[in-house]
């Protein structure tokens, strides 16, 4: 990103989008993250003075949300528009302002794709070619990788994705999976030819190349980024044949562009909706020579799509690129995945039933930075900071004066400043503070903050105005000293508006007051200020527990085929269809064995003598088993579900006899048993203390 801090005198125009919803599940905090991150920037750049608009909107196609709409029995266009009314006010109730929150399945959408479409065709960007894929004979249908299981090619583990393996976590077409099934209607797909359309970013590669490297992101997403050029980029196949919610490809019946086509594009549309609506020319804002700027705030999952296929899209189509991509990582909550057997895979709306949406915020806010490092929501941290920065801090230096100016000194604000060097070290630190919001971290802008409403309560302490107003000869000490209290809260506020809006507009009522960031520059000296009124409420454990409590779901067996996902991109939990979704979150029980088979079966408890990470496997953590006396090595895909020291010293069970088994990552001799619908549910098997290691389970 080109970081200039542009003073408030050059106006920068800006357009800035978060990433659209899917629209077949709720918000959650996984979203909120990033609303929330992008509202900050955008409420911003505002105060500062700038033209920034921020749009976002549903995500409305592709075959989870088709499906979806089948089951609840209504049509999509019926459920997208009830699933959008929803995401919006959830959106809004956390304060999250977007100048439009539109859907892609719009006619505005429909034209621009086929215009870029149109445009790369004519470029020669696209070409075709037959493909064959898994198809469902019963649904009529063809099958997205997500919607196969079967048994693993590799390691012939049972019931595993459509294109990897949770046990040995090898990556496979799902074409390669043995005993395949359709999980829509339980058919085993047959192998079907159809044509399909593809876009050739492999041409790309140069621009691309340099366009990570442009400051649009960040070195260690560039790197990545490298990863994936050095692998071979591939001609990408942004078709889908019928039945499919989507547009139609021009000229290509029964063809439709994938969902990852006309969602980036739905951007365009969202924004061109707001400025058709509002008489902006929205032409600058993507054209190539511009001066307008362009940032889409996004999580790490789908950085493939904005700085890869995005780009170039847009450079094929003639459209600018993006000034910057901010990539964010995901919400881990108590230092796990969101999990929705522990209630902490939380909607927005459950915390909305319970808690101020500004306290989120403000948390998320003081961790928030410009790395794609996880951020955890810690609750106990959460009601901790709150408590003791916002209430104790920040409101508490408002309330400590505004009492003695309202009863005593007739409800002004002195003509005097008591300490000017004080206020004005308040006042100095806006452009650090700028900066450091400019520049995403969020953080340091928080710690500042707080650091000086330590100063502003000492400065309180010290005059200790409840002393003094008893004395009438320092009446108007007293009066000074609360009257500069109340000019370092509002500055203090002015800083935190892009946080807190909603305090901040309280607290611009309390003082008849419309702030922007210059005027924390500004001083109220003598003017009258409203009678105080509590601002925020003390958080307490209980109304965190109940936001726990009610998001507990039992793991009775689900028939949502849509609305389960594995943890792999944990704070996108609906997906779409590149996703891994595990849509059966319990299997029924399979086949019977015979006890002579199960007799053969040597389970033992074992003692996790070390657990550690194993580099470049998504899924796997190396487990060293002490079978009381002999130790095995195991590779076991639970990393989803546990850290590596959580399990160190635990006991469990342990297939001994299973035959070694050659793993990329080197030998596998055993399997740990655990039970769950994979992901962060997932559960070793511990038995009770005094079980010893080596003990047969019997
Ligand atoms: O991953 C997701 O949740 C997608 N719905 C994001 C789309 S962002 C953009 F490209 F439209
Ligand atoms: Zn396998």
């Amino acid at each position: 990103m080109s970081s200039t801090l542009a003073s408030a005198t050059s106006k920068r125009r800006i357009l800035v989008t978060s990433a659209l919803p899917y629209a077949n599940g709720s918000i959650h905090l996984g979203h909120l993250l990033e609303h929330i991150q992008t509202d900050i920037w955008t409420r911003f750049q505002r105060m500062r003075g700038h033209e920034c608009y921020s749009v976002c909107a549903d995500d409305a196609h592709g075959t989870p949300v088709m499906l979806k709409a089948q089951e609840l029995g209504i049509t999509p266009e019926q459920m997208v528009a009830q699933t959008r009314a929803e995401h919006h006010q959830d959106l809004l109730d956390f304060h999250v302002d977007y100048n439009n929150y539109y859907v892609t399945h719009s006619e505005e959408n429909k034209e621009l794709c086929e215009l870029v479409y149109n445009r790369l065709n004519d470029a020669g960007y696209i070409s075709k070619k037959t493909i064959s894929q898994l198809y469902d004979p019963e649904k009529e249908m063809f099958l997205p990788d997500r919607f196969v299981k079967g048994d693993c090619p590799s390691c012939g583990a049972e019931n595993q994705n459509g294109d990897n393996c949770d046990v040995c976590s090898a990556t496979y077409s799902p074409t390669e999976v043995k005993n395949p099934r359709s999980v829509v209607s339980g058919a085993t797909p047959i192998l079907k030819d159809s044509e399909h359309f593809f876009f050739d970013l492999p041409k790309f590669e140069g621009m691309l190349k340099e366009w990570i490297r442009s400051g649009a992101i960040k070195n260690e997403m560039a790197n990545k980024l490298e990863e994936w050029f050095e692998q071979g980029l591939q001609q990408w196949d942004i078709s889908r044949d019928a039945p499919y919610f989507g547009f139609e490809i021009p000229g290509a019946p029964n063809k439709f562009f994938y969902v990852w086509v006309d969602a980036p594009v739905g951007y365009m549309a969202s924004f061109k909706n707001f400025c058709n609506a509002n008489d902006i020319d929205d032409t600058p804002f993507w054209a190539q020579d511009t001066d307008t700027e362009l940032y889409h705030f996004i999580g790490k999952d789908i950085t493939y799509f904005h700085c890869l296929f995005w780009p170039a899209m847009l450079e094929g189509a003639g459209f600018r690129k993006p000034t910057g991509v901010n990539i964010h990582g995901f919400v881990t909550v108590n230092g796990a995945k969101m999990s929705k057997s522990t209630g902490t895979f939380i909607k927005a709306r459950t915390y909305l039933e319970h808690l101020n949406p500004e306290y989120l915020r403000y948390y998320f806010a003081s961790k928030l930075n410009d790395s794609v490092t996880d951020i955890d929501l810690n609750f106990e941290d959460f009601v901790q900071k709150v408590n003791s920065d916002l209430v104790g801090k920040v409101v508490n230096i408002a309330s400590r004066c505004a009492g003695f100016i309202t009863k005593r000194f007739d409800g002004k604000l002195s003509d005097s400043i008591e300490n000017p060097e004080l206020l004005k070290e308040f006042q100095d630190a806006s452009e650090g503070i700028a900066q450091d919001i400019e520049a995403r971290h969020y953080h340091k802008a928080i710690r500042d903050i707080m650091a000086l409403a330590d100063k502003a309560n000492q400065y309180i302490d010290t005059q200790a105005p409840w002393v003094t107003v008893k004395d009438e000869d320092k009446q108007a000490l007293t009066h000074d000293v609360c009257s500069l209290g109340i000019h370092m809260f509002r500055v203090l506020v002015i800083y935190l508006t892009p946080v807190m809006p909603k305090l901040s507009a309280q607290a611009q009522a309390f003082l008849n007051d419309e702030f922007t960031w210059e005027s924390a520059q500004e001083v109220l000296t003598g003017k009258p200020i409203n009678k105080f009124k509590a601002l925020l409420q003390r958080v307490e454990m209980d109304k965190v527990n109940a936001i726990i409590a009610d998001s507990k779901e039992s793991l009775a067996p689900k028939a949502d085929v849509s609305n389960t996902k594995k943890a792999s991109k944990a704070n996108n939990e609906q997906g779409g269809e590149d996703s891994n979704v595990s849509p059966l979150e319990r299997d029924p029980i399979g086949e019977t064995i015979s006890f002579d088979d199960f007799a053969k079966v040597d389970l033992r408890v074992a003692r996790i003598a070390k657990a550690e990470h194993v580099e470049k496997a998504d899924k796997l953590l190396r487990l060293e088993l002490d079978l009381g006396g002999e130790t095995k090595q195991v590779f076991a895909g639970i990393k989803s579900a546990y850290q590596p020291q959580d399990l160190e010293g635990k006991l469990t069970v342990m297939v001994a006899n299973l035959a070694p088994r050659k793993m990329r990552f080197g030998m596998s001799e055993g399997m740990v048993l655990a039970a769950g619908p994979g992901g962060s549910d997932l559960f070793i098997l511990e038995p009770h203390e005094g079980a010893q290691p080596g003990m047969k389970v019997k």
